[in-house]
């Protein structure tokens, strides 16, 4: 393991990534964008300095270091992008995270049929809500009152573990998905396309 800091957000970070990772693994078979600007405001609160420091992270970013890690990549690469239910429907205090979002799950079609020669995948894996950190900056009763509706809002009616998401990016990581390319993999308890 390499553990190395890098502003998701900054262009020429990324390349000062893919130099830093030539220099250990030339070649790279997966590649996973998983970091995010996850603030969520009401359309008064935004500043422009807030929106463009979330798209720069969500959107921007994961493009240009895709960019800068192609000579990297291996035939048959797996790229996976990690996008949010939000891309998909309407949450609250969401619009600007879920425009980002959607952008990113874009890239996952564009980018494949441009890296299509090469053997390229890309792919979106988009996430339901599921337990991680994410939630406790809300403080315990916020964040409880929230898992409540959320168990009721979720077709599922259960809140997904990190574990569950793992398992589908190992799958769209692996050639058990070599078929599967400029697609998006829900994993969301079905929020993301049933009424409740
Ligand atoms: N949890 C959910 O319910 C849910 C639902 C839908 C989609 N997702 C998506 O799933 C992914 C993982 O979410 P999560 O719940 O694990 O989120 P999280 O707990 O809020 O973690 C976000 C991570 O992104 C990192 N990050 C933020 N800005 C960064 C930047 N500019 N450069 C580098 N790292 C940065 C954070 O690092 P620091 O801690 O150092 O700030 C943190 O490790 C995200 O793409 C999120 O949008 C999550």
């Amino acid at each position: 393991m390499l553990p190395v800091r890098s502003d998701a957000g900054d262009v020429p970070g990324q390349a000062a990534l893919a130099a830093r990772l030539r220099q250990e693994w030339p070649r790279l078979d997966v590649v996973m964008s998983n970091a995010a600007d996850v603030t969520h405001l009401p359309i008064g609160q935004w500043t422009e300095e807030a929106f463009d420091r979330l798209l720069a992270t969500n959107l921007k970013g994961p493009f240009f270091l895709v960019k800068a890690l192609l000579p990297l990549l291996s035939r048959q690469a797996s790229v996976i992008l990690v996008g949010s239910v939000s891309a998909f429907v309407g949450h609250e205090n969401a619009a600007v995270y879920g425009a980002a979002k959607a952008g990113l799950l874009s890239l996952s079609r564009g980018l494949t049929y441009e890296l299509k020669e090469r053997g390229v995948r890309v792919n979106g894996l988009s996430p339901g809500p599921t337990v991680t950190d994410t939630f406790a900056a809300l403080g315990p009763e916020r964040q409880a009152a929230l898992y409540d509706e959320l168990r009721r809002t979720v077709p599922l009616h259960r809140i997904g573990t990190a574990t569950e998401l793992a398992k589908a990016a190992v799958y769209l990581a692996s050639d058990e998905s070599a078929y599967t390319a400029g697609t998006v993999l829900r994993v969301d308890g079905g929020i993301g396309e049933l009424a409740y």
